[in-house]
């Protein structure tokens, strides 16, 4: 893996950088850059609509990232929607399955989720009148940090509906017991919704052995751009769920009075896409691919396990996260005694090293553990060893300052 380094023109020796903050936003590799630019280049044109070369060949593109979008997750290209985010695509769900849920209904999520996934299930269940519903977290012992599946089969009733849960957390790291889940939404038949968001560039994802009715997720956490993502739906699902917003390109016929909707994901898509993003996007899962999910995992597994020796056997730090490494991906969240986690992150940046700090959009979750503000170090296929190694010392660097013996 270390030579996958020289493909993130961040990470050149000159920028002497240490980047610590993937689950954020992770680094575009070339390949992905040099799509986007060919786009733009050579055939800049809108899709869907020309009958001249440059536009076939810009709509021959992004139908092509369609398709490999969908081979990265086993999907087919019908059930693959591009959305501008893992946000925009959990909305237009939530205002999607208004129609489907009445106030004898149950929402259920994790205590761990990202406001994006958090949010929109609460404002559509306030104007349902429905009941929402969350997953506990084991907090002592062994199994700190994991879900709670007693609590899980508690809450996952005949009432519920919808469960939507994050395949991994963007803060403790913790991987969801998908497997699990789906099983006791499934008995109830429930409607599963995961948040890929973070586990999507950490470990493999097939929707059909998953057996989810929706997945979604964000290119720019996956080595891709900004501005795109996907929403992955069954295929019946997709064809039985009403648009949420309107306009060119989502049609098969309109009066002044009415229109019906095109077929498949058409349906969804309307108005010009971020089609540069789309096509690069289309780049970052064939990178990805490329590098291969068996380098990818082991990888992270070192990586795992070196970080938590690291950082786990200084007694100023405590990390908030599974200690198994099977239980995780790469997103260690910790606290050093005595220093807010902003001060840390500041004093990290005066040696390069980019970590996050803050409540990273989960605010329940924090009080849940008892924390206001935690720092964050999340990697990518790039981290080595080295660079876990100078967050030690910047860290080091942050207790000197502040004293902590
Ligand atoms: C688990 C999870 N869900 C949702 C989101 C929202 O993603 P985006 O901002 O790309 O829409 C994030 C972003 O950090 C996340 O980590």
């Amino acid at each position: 893996m270390k030579d996958i380094r020289t493909q993130f023109t961040a990470l050149s020796d000159t920028t002497n950088l240490v980047y610590l903050d993937s689950a954020a936003t992770a680094l575009v590799p070339e390949i992905v850059l040099d799509a986007m630019s060919l786009y733009y280049k050579k055939y800049p044109a809108n899709v869907h609509r020309g009958l001249y070369d440059m536009s076939i060949e810009a709509t021959q593109q992004y139908e092509g990232a369609r398709k490999s979008v969908a081979q990265f997750i086993g999907a087919s290209p019908d059930e693959v929607v591009f959305t501008s985010g893992t946000t925009q695509g959990i909305n237009m769900l939530a205002v999607a399955l208004k129609k489907q849920l009445t106030s004898d209904d149950v929402i259920v999520l994790t205590r761990y989720e990202h406001h994006a996934n958090l949010i929109p299930w609460q404002q559509l269940a306030s104007e349902v009148g429905c009941e929402l519903r969350f997953i506990d977290l084991i907090l002592t012992g062994d199994e700190k940090y994991t879900v709670d599946m007693e609590s899980a089969r508690t809450c996952i009733d005949a009432q519920v509906k919808v469960v939507a849960y994050s395949a991994a957390s963007h803060v403790l790291g913790t991987i969801a017991p998908i497997q699990e889940i789906q099983h006791l939404a499934k008995a109830v038949g429930a409607i599963t919704v995961i948040d890929a968001a973070q586990a999507i560039a950490h470990m493999p994802l097939n929707v059909k052995e998953i057996d989810c009715d929706f997945l979604v997720f964000s290119g720019h956490k996956l080595y891709g751009p900004t501005g795109v993502g996907v929403l992955y739906g069954k295929k019946e699902h997709l064809e039985k769920l009403a648009p949420v917003s309107f306009g060119g390109g989502m049609v098969e016929t309109v009066s002044y009075t009415s229109a019906t909707w095109a077929k498949g994901p058409a349906k969804f898509e309307p108005g010009t896409p971020s089609i540069a993003a789309v096509i690069g996007l289309g780049a970052a899962v064939k990178f990805i691919t490329s590098v291969g999910w068996k380098s990818i995992c082991a990888h992270e597994k070192d990586i795992i396990q070196y970080a938590q020796d690291v950082l786990g056997n200084d007694t100023h730090i405590e990390v908030l996260g599974p200690t198994h490494d099977t239980d995780r991906i790469a997103v260690f969240s910790f606290c050093v005694s005595g220093i807010h986690a902003h001060d840390v992150a500041e004093i990290c940046n005066r040696s390069h090293v980019a970590v996050r700090a803050g409540h990273h959009c989960a605010i329940p979750l924090l009080k849940y553990i008892g924390k206001e503000s935690v720092v964050r170090a999340s990697c990518g296929i790039y981290t080595s060893r080295e660079d876990i190694e100078r967050l030690a010392t910047a860290l080091t660097e942050a207790k000197r300052i502040f004293s902590v013996t």
